[in-house]
Formats: structure tokens, sequence, C-alpha cells
């Protein structure tokens, strides 16, 4: 059987380009796909680190005038993916990250650098490359938002599955900018991608795609409240009956603590210990018997880290140890290196992004924390579960649906992976470091646990079937009405 052909449209992918959990997500699914039937092709922007990347690149299509910039798509694989590249150099080869310039400010012209992304990913649905036509696009967050717009407008009718990663990123546009963005006057609706006066890329998705999902089940039922909604959680209930709930995995080889180059390999608790003396010595923290704990995680309002900030005393004061990495918000970097100074040996802080490193960090950690106010889905937690890292997560989005708590109930039936804790709330947060303390000092106790995280399943053994389930209902409907 041939297999069928999928393009999916993203911001990020892992390991070209990353700056979350986004990028792993759009690296992993294609292989896991691929034994489900389904040839992904996987369109993102010609960053600079992208194209320095890309080895024998050939054009497929010369675009002089994608939305006024000259562009064209490149193809070429890479990593084991099939790549096409939107090479526009006025939009995407420059200094500074992804989404933001060498201020930290975001591009103020991040409308249409993902615009001009959807233009050609509609341009591509249409027929634009000779030899390839996808049956189905798949369409990642605010940045592939304008698809289905765009292919309305060019009169495209292959159908789209929309995956909200992060319903706090909108992709907001001023309306004078309908012109720029060559999007049709028409569609400035509520109805449509308007979204209180100004254009919604998200919103325009949500809207336009056949199918909508997002990252893990309890977070699809968040959605369709004002707390997790942010503003559209109306489109989210209007749509309920065509949005589900599809939980990440990770890619198991890359993040397999047998075969980690990056690490002293281990299939079972007692091979932590190694490394775990090394990632103290690494972090500066004395040789001590507490649960030495990790965070990997960028820092953002998001990830509650600033709860953790307040909460520290309580880990301290029970026996345990802290080594953070992480960027982002100046304040929170500066709050953390602070909290290092202030507990030497106790606490140790690393600014930065460093994958490598967070793979060592795995590797030796008893517990990893992922405190956050709302968590799409969280791949952390997943790594923390694979490498024997307890996970100590708050109980919102993917990570409510990923750790197993260790109450006496689930303790005495064996199946504990982790504790999880009331999110948003700095008592229940210190109860839960205090409850990682207390268990750890039972050594038995705790390396049963580690025993059931390593073992629960993280991969997309299951989740690639549903991702392939919805696909095939979806090009069915539309052979259907053909
Ligand atoms: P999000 O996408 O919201 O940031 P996820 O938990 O889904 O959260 O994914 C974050 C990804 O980025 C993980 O692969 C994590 O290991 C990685 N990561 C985050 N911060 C850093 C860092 N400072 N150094 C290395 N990896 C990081
Ligand atoms: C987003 C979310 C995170 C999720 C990731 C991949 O960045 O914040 O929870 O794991 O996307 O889906």
């Amino acid at each position: 059987m041939t297999a069928r052909a999928l393009l999916a449209v993203a911001s990020e992918c892992a390991p070209l380009v990353k700056t979350g959990g986004l990028a792993d997500v759009v690296g992993a699914l294609p292989r896991a796909l691929a034994g489900q039937g389904w040839a992904v092709r996987t369109l993102i922007p010609g960053y600079r680190a992208v194209m320095a990347a890309l080895t024998r690149p050939r054009t497929v299509l010369e675009l002089p005038d994608l939305l006024g910039v000259k562009a064209r798509v490149l193809a070429a694989n890479s990593a084991g993916l099939d790549l096409l590249v939107l090479d526009a150099p006025d939009l995407f080869d420059r200094d500074g990250s992804l989404y933001l310039d060498p201020t930290g400010k975001d591009w103020p012209d991040n409308d249409l650098r993902f615009a001009a992304l959807c233009k050609a990913a509609a341009l591509i649905a249409g027929g634009a490359l000779k030899s390839y036509r996808p049956e189905l696009l798949h369409l990642h967050d605010w940045q592939a938002g304008l698809v289905p717009a765009y292919m309305a407008e060019i009169g495209v009718g292959v159908p789209a599955i929309l995956t909200v990663h992060n319903m706090a990123f909108h992709g907001l546009a001023a309306h004078t900018r309908l012109k720029t963005l060559e999007l049709p006057a028409g569609g400035f609706t509520v109805d449509g991608f308007e979204y209180y006066g100004h254009i919604s890329a998200l919103k325009a998705g949500m809207m336009g795609a056949q199918a909508l999902t997002t990252v893990s089940p309890t977070y699809a039922s968040e959605l369709a409240t004002p707390e997790f909604g942010m503003g559209l959680e109306g489109v989210i209930r209007a749509r309920a009956h065509d949005l589900s709930g599809i939980l990440n995995g990770i890619d198991t080889q890359t993040w397999d603590p047998a075969t980690d180059p990056a690490i002293k390999p281990f299939s079972a608790p007692g091979g932590k210990a190694v490394n775990s003396r090394a990632l103290r010595a690494e972090f500066g923290l004395d040789r001590q018997g507490g649960p030495l704990c990790i965070v990997v995680s960028r820092l953002s309002d998001q990830k509650g880290l600033d709860l953790l900030l307040e909460a520290l005393p309580a880990l301290i004061d029970a026996g345990g140890q802290l080594a953070l990495l992480g960027s982002g918000d100046r304040r929170l970097e500066n709050a953390w290196l602070n909290a290092a100074a202030r507990h030497p040996g106790r606490v140790g802080v690393r600014i930065g992004y460093d994958e490598t490193l967070s793979h060592r960090m795995f590797a030796g950690a008893d517990a990893v924390l992922v405190p956050s106010r709302f968590e799409p889905c969280g791949l952390t937690q997943l790594y923390g579960l694979r490498y024997g890292a307890l996970p100590v997560v708050a109980r919102t989005g993917g990570l409510a649906d990923t750790v197993i708590h260790a109450n006496s109930a689930a303790l005495a039936a064996g199946c504990a992976t982790g504790i999880t804790h009331r999110p948003g709330d700095v008592p229940a947060l210190q109860d839960a470091l205090r409850q990682l303390c207390a268990l750890h000092a039972d050594r038995p106790l705790f390396q049963r646990l580690q025993r059931n995280a390593m073992k629960h399943p993280v991969g997309w053994e299951a989740s690639a079937p549903v991702y392939a389930a919805l696909y095939a209902r979806l090009t069915d409907a539309t052979r259907e009405t053909a």
C-alpha cells in the first residue's frame, strides 16, 4: 500500500529549530505516522539555522512575489525528515530568535512572516509543486492558522486539521494589515478571523480547519472555560464536536536512558547514582541525602516558576536540592540566580538553553518539578518518567493526564508514578515537595516508584493511530462530498 501524503505546516521542527515542545512534536510525529500509512512532508520557515543545516536542497518552487516578498520553496531531507523549506531571506534570515528580535521584543513583521508561510502552504496544497499534492494538511499553532483562509481565497479544497499547542498565543495583527497580508476583508468578522478588533491567526485556523485537536484530553476540556480559553472559549464550545484532545508522546529513541550518548546509560533506578553524582558536581551542589530535583523550562508566567521560588524553602528545609536550567523572562532569570546565591550547595541555576545538559539532568535527577499554571501537554514530565526522575506536577492539562499521584491507594496498588498538586497554589506545592522528600527517605519505596515511572508508556504508540484515524475520517469525508 502506498503511503498517503500529508503536509504538516509549523514554525519549529526538532532537531533543526526549536524553542519548545512544539518542535519536538512536529519533529517526532512523521516517524510515528510513517507506521500508520502516512507520508509526512513538513513545511517550515528557512530561518538562518535551518538554511545552514540543509544538505543539497533542491528548489522546487519560485515565488517572486509572496505577499510582496521574494521567496522560493526548497526540498531537502534532514534528520530523517522530508522537508519543504520556505526560503525568504527578507523574512527569515536574521539574528535573534525565531519570534523575537535581539532585544527580546516580537519581530514587528511576525504577522507577515508567518502569513507568507501560510500562503506558500496554500499554494502547495493547490498543486503548485508539479509532483506533489497532499491529501491533507496538519497545521500547528497560530503560525499556520491562516492556511485555511488562503486556501479558501485560492479555491483549494484540501481538508486541514489544526492542532492548538498553546491557546495563550493568538498571532494577533492590526486590522490595518488586511491588505498587506492579502486577506479577504470579508473574513474580518466575528465568524471569521476577527478577534476584538484584531486579526487573529489562531482564530482563523480554528474557524477554517475541518478538525481541531489539542495536545491532551484535559486541556481540550479546559479550553472551553474562560480561565483557559483566553477569549476563544466560545469558538471552542461552538466547535466542540470537531475538537479532540490527543496526548503528545516523546521520541523514545532520542530519549532512551539505556542508549543516550549524553549520559552514563542505565535501565534501572540503581544506574542513576553515577549520573546524580556528576550532576551535583556540575551544578556545585553538596553531596547529601535528600532528593535532587530539576527544572528544565522556559521561564515564563505559564510555567509557575515564581510559585516554586516561594515554595523553595519547604524543599530546602526538608533536605532537597534543586538544579534549574532555563531562560526567558529576565526578572525570573535574576530571581533564580539570586535564589542560587542564597542557597549555596543546595540550589544551582544555569540560565540558557542546552539540550545535552538537559539529558544529563534527567539522568541524574530524583525528581522533575513542573508547577505550571496551565500546561497544554508538557513534555518534561514525560522525559522525567522515562529517566526515572519522578514528576512533581501541577494537576492541569497534560500534566494531569500523564502522572499518577502517589496517594495511599495508588501506592498500595503499586501504580503511582509521581506527585500531583493543585495548580497555582504555593502551600499545595510546598506540601508536594515535602511529600517528595518523605517518599525519597524510604529508598525501597522510592525505587519502586521510579521503576513504575520508567515503565510508563510515553512514546507515540497510543496517539499515532488516533491521529491516523482522524486523518482518514477527514479525507474520506472530503472524498464523499467531492
Ligand atoms: P513548552 O513547549 O511549553 O516550552 P514542553 O514541556 O512541551 O513545554 O516542551 C519544552 C521542551 O523544551 C522540552 O523538550 C524541554 O526539554 C525543552 N527545554 C525547555 N527549556 C530548555 C532549556 N533551557 N534547555 C534545554 N531544553 C529546554
Ligand atoms: C506547547 C505547550 C506544551 C506542549 C507543547 C507541545 O508549547 O506549552 O504544554 O507540550 O506545546 O505540544
